[in-house]
């Protein structure tokens, strides 16, 4: 009878997919796995084919019960699902195992001796900046920044010293080719540019740091033609002079770790400040030695003053309702200084043994909040 024919068909797969699907079970190599997949379940695989062969033959037999027919589609389905499985599960046990065997030639013994001598160090520039940022970070000030080839405009002109001015003199600019407009622009010669970019950008209050790359066409061991400052801005209604000076003499002693640090402020002119003001620190020079501190002598470290209400216009602000304070420095100076380096031009020389002496450790990250918990306090 037909329908007992196919049962023989069905019973003899039944069959073989049982030895398969046990055989798979055994199998120690992901390639003969794969091999396995091909022949029974890729596109011209026993499988495959089987119900290929199957559907038509189940058509022709007209006779055959619905019953009949819907178990042999069932089975092959089964069967399918059956190969699948016992492929995948053997290949998840083949590659843990592989693993683990890896992972057992691999093993690390953690009791040996660390490996020196294989850590960078962070540039004392970038250390000074990151010290400069933790300092003001604290006292509310955002970190702001803006283009090393920059307009004349944002250089000089917004800035109260139009052309003509003396003070362009004073700066050594690195000028570009003239554009077709006949204006240049030119590398920045300090960071105040960020002054104007951020009062035409932003809405008063205002409190910016700005530390970067500054360029003056100048040479030996003090100036280099490119080097570092760092500008501060605060703009609010009442800003006032000893909002200043309480800012700065605050920043001198954090940044130079000198509790009693003498600071002093020394009538100065910059044509973007009125009124301007030098800041000096006390140092003591002893036998060749420079120690920062009480003492006879000062160091000039800073330029700062009010800023000027010309630059206030020029950037949209009304002097008559905000006012503020700017000062800027160089970082590589106060570097040297705090970190007694002598000469200003091996920042910048890559010289690996120098940075091993002056460097940083990378993981050393500045902050104010230092030493050990009081105790009790949690971390
Ligand atoms: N831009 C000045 C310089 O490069 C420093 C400065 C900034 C002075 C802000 C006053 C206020 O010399």
């Amino acid at each position: 009878m037909v329908t007992s024919e196919l049962d023989n068909t069905l019973e003899d797969w039944e069959r073989q997919v049982d030895e398969l699907v046990r055989g798979i079970s055994q199998i120690t190599s992901l390639v003969e796995i794969e091999a396995i997949r091909v022949t029974w379940l890729g596109r011209r695989g026993r499988l495959t084919l089987l119900a290929r062969e199957i559907s038509p033959r189940i058509r022709a037999l007209g006779a055959l019960d619905p019953d009949t027919q819907r178990r042999a589609g069932t089975k092959l389905n089964t069967w399918k699902d059956a190969v699948t499985a016992a492929i995948e599960a053997r290949k998840i046990k083949l590659d843990r195992a592989a693993l683990t065997a890896r992972l057992a030639g691999e093993r690390a013994d953690v009791t040996l001796p660390v490996l020196s001598g294989g850590a960078g160090h962070i540039h004392p520039i970038s250390q000074t900046i990151d010290e400069i940022i933790a300092i003001f970070g604290e006292m509310g000030f955002a970190v702001a920044e803006g283009p090393h080839i920059e307009e004349d405009f944002y250089n000089f002109t917004a800035l109260n010293i139009p052309p003509e001015h003396p003070a362009r003199q004073e700066h050594d600019t690195f000028y570009l080719p003239e554009r077709e407009d006949g204006s240049r622009l030119v590398l920045r010669t300090h960071t105040s540019p960020v002054q104007i970019r951020t009062m035409l950008a932003r809405k008063p209050p205002l409190r910016i740091i700005v530390p970067g790359r500054t360029f003056r066409c100048d040479h030996d061991a003090t100036h280099s033609p490119m080097f570092h400052q760092v500008e501060g801005l605060v703009i609010d209604r009442a800003t006032h002079m000893g909002h200043l000076k309480g800012c700065l003499i605050e920043f001198c002693r954090a940044f130079f770790g000198v509790d009693d640090l003498p600071v002093r402020f020394r009538p100065s002119y910059f044509p973007f400040t009125e009124p301007s003001a030098e800041v000096d620190i006390g140092c003591l020079r002893e036998g060749g030695q420079l120690k920062i501190g009480a003492g006879a002598d000062w160091l000039e470290i800073l330029g700062s003053g009010m800023v000027h209400p010309r630059v206030l216009l020029n950037c949209g602000i009304d002097p008559a309702e905000y006012q503020g304070f700017a000062f800027g420095m160089g970082i590589e100076r106060v570097a040297m200084l705090k970190y007694g380096i002598p000469d200003l031009r091996i920042f910048y020389e890559s010289d690996l043994r120098w940075l091993r002496h002056y460097g940083f450790v990378p993981l050393d990250v500045p902050s104010l909040v230092r030493g050990p918990l009081p105790a009790g306090a949690m971390p």
